[in-house]
């Protein structure tokens, strides 16, 4: 039983190894959606659709409202931080980042988008076809 259970132990710290392997192999994280993982796009877009103010932000570093639709980072973020990634992935749109920023992860999400275009087109933010555009 023992010995099973040290085996098992084994196998696990095995596992958890090859498991840093493969999260450092993921070299970019790359955001398509709405406002559950907008990092900011809207900021740069006239639409009603924002939350570049406070209360929103308030738990980000430095307390900045970014655009994005929480208090602090997304669950993009998060994920992004986890896989090896930077902890926060910037929007698309913008201009204080670069292609070079983009290399490691992107984020393409508007708030009030949706998978139909009548969606976007009501509250005038980025449709989901645009955001692959902007990706290609
Ligand atoms: C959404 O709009 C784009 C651009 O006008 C168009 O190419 C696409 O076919 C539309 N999608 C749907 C489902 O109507």
């Amino acid at each position: 039983m023992a010995h099973k259970s040290i085996l098992f132990l084994l196998f696990l710290a095995q596992i958890l190894l090859h498991a840093e392997k493969i999260i450092a192999k993921v070299p970019a994280i790359i955001v398509f959606g709405d406002s559950t993982v907008d990092a900011g796009n809207n900021n740069y877009i006239p639409t009603l659709v924002k939350s570049n103010f406070k209360p929103y932000g308030r738990d980000f570093s430095g307390g900045v409202p970014t655009g994005r639709f929480s208090n602090g980072r997304l669950p993009t973020d998060f994920i992004s931080q986890a896989f090896g990634c930077k902890p926060t992935i910037p929007a698309y749109l913008d201009p204080q980042y670069t292609i070079k920023d983009f290399a490691t992860g992107v984020c393409f999400a508007s708030a009030g988008s949706g998978y139909d275009n009548v969606t976007s087109d009501i509250v005038s933010v980025i449709p989901l076809w645009k955001e692959l555009e902007y990706y290609k």
